[in-house]
């Protein structure tokens, strides 16, 4: 099985580069003279985390948090209900009394995130807020309080830079619609 050709890029490398330096120097100016813990969500997160990372100016430590809940289905990217959502890794450390920042590849109903900063919040950190590489607002069914945006996309199935179609295109330095698949 070939995978499906990318249709058009969303967003260039130099464009992402260039918006995560932006939203990075905001976290940098909010947690100022504190130290803040990046929680990510494996794998898509991992390569908007680390370009995160870099760019900050706070100390920081990092933890990956695993979840099961999507469908290989590129049409209905979400049809996760929220009780399909599962810790499959749990955090390595305790976040007792840390300013937490969890970080998302995209956003798109919300189901996902609200489990998470249930599941965040019950470990009692000092401060828990949200930062997405994308958004995708005309999907969402929970309302989630975004904290920090990196982009804000159409109803259009994505990936690269994290994102992937059946595991795959995770690597790709740019954000891309794929084509339909025939
Ligand atoms: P939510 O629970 O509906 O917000 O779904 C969020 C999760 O679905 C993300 O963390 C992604 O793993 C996955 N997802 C949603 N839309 C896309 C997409 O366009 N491309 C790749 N993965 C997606
Ligand atoms: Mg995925």
């Amino acid at each position: 099985m070939t995978a499906p050709a990318i249709d058009r890029v969303l967003f260039t490398e130099e464009e992402i580069r260039r918006r995560i330096r932006q939203v990075a120097a905001e976290i940098s100016a909010h947690y100022a003279g504190g130290e803040l813990k990046l929680v990510g969500v494996l794998k898509g997160s991992v390569f908007f985390l680390t370009a995160l990372a870099c760019e900050l100016t706070v100390p920081v430590t990092v933890d990956f948090l695993g979840i099961s809940s999507f469908t290989h289905s590129m049409t209905a990217p979400a049809k996760a209900a929220p009780g399909m959502v599962r810790i499959s890794k749990d955090l390595d450390e305790s976040i007792e009394g840390e300013h937490v920042l969890l970080v998302e590849d995209i956003i798109d109903t919300g189901f996902t995130t609200r489990y998470l900063l249930q599941h965040l919040s019950g470990r009692a950190p000092k401060s828990l807020a949200v930062c997405t590489l994308l958004d995708r607002t005309p999907r969402r069914i929970v309302q989630i309080a975004l904290d920090y945006r990196c982009f804000e996309i159409p109803d259009r199935f994505v990936v690269g830079f994290g994102l992937d179609y059946r595991q795959l295109y995770r690597n790709l330095k740019y954000v891309a619609v794929l084509k339909p698949e025939e």
